[in-house]
């Protein structure tokens, strides 16, 4: 009697590898919160199991070939929640900075951060400049960390550089376009996200990288943050890799592209 072996956890994730892996993926991580509450539990704990998340995928794009990965982990608005909250998510982030240090460096993963980071506590900030330039020489994936960040101020602080570039006569007005604006944002030197993943159910932006979604496609999901495993992330690349890409442009025009 031949018995089928059994697939090794290894060989089980290469078999379902999705085929097109988006280039840059950004996530809006929701409902740590809801995840808690659920349970009875305070919030804090949801953060801390969202955190777990948080390292698988991290670990799950950079094995698939994930260049870019892009978390929202904190935005300009999370500011007004309960101070307890808001100290228990920096130290939350200390935590995962001091803890996957090692790991980001064995895997060649560069740290980044996006936002208005001075705002951040000084010792978060530290230890934030520190993984930074410990990891600088990652080649494999960039992880960047959106912290108090807002997308519209974004756009607002790179119109103030702009301007002021102009007015001391480095920029001439009308030679701005659309690489000149995105040249002053926190995200200058990354391609655009290719794919945009938020979990939880609601389905918005939440101020999160505006001008650079503009032609990524979105996938919403259910399942809350903490929940959102290796599993769920790979079905979500699955259904990316499935979408046609148009960019404005017609399915026949691509097909005859692709074709020949
Ligand atoms: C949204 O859930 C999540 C956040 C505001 C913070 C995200 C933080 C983490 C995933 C953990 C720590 C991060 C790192 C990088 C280590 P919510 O609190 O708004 O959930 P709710 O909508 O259910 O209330």
């Amino acid at each position: 009697m031949t018995t089928t072996p059994s697939l090794s956890s290894d060989a089980e994730a290469t078999a379902s590898t999705p085929q097109n892996i988006p280039r840059h993926l950004a996530i809006i991580m929701d409902g740590n919160g809801r995840w808690a509450k659920k349970r009875g539990w305070n919030r804090v704990r949801g953060h801390e199991e969202g955190a777990e998340s948080v390292r698988v995928a991290v670990r799950t794009s950079r094995r698939l070939g994930v260049g870019w990965l892009t978390l929202y982990a904190f935005s300009e608005e999370n500011w007004a929640r309960p101070q307890a909250e808001v100290t228990a998510l920096m130290k939350l982030l200390n935590r995962f900075l001091k803890k996957e240090r090692q790991e980001m460096l064995e895997r060649g993963i560069r740290l980044n951060a996006i936002g208005e980071i001075e705002k951040l506590p000084k010792a978060t900030r530290e230890l934030l400049h520190k993984t930074m330039a410990d990891t600088a020489g990652g080649r494999d994936m960039v992880l960047s960390l959106a912290l108090s960040y807002g997308g519209r101020q974004e756009i607002i602080r790179a119109a103030r550089l702009l301007a002021e570039e102009a007015r001391t006569g480095l920029l001439d007005p009308a030679a701005i376009d659309e690489n000149t604006l995105a040249s002053r944002l926190f995200t200058a030197d990354m391609p655009d996200p290719d794919l945009l993943i938020r979990t939880s159910g609601e389905q918005r932006i939440s101020n999160f990288l505006p001008w650079q979604l503009a032609y990524t496609e979105f996938y919403f999901t259910e399942i809350l943050w903490p929940d959102f495993r290796e599993a769920q992330l790979i079905e979500a690349l699955n259904s990316y890799s499935q979408r046609q890409r148009r960019f404005g442009r017609t399915g026949d025009q691509l097909e005859a592209e692709a074709n020949g």
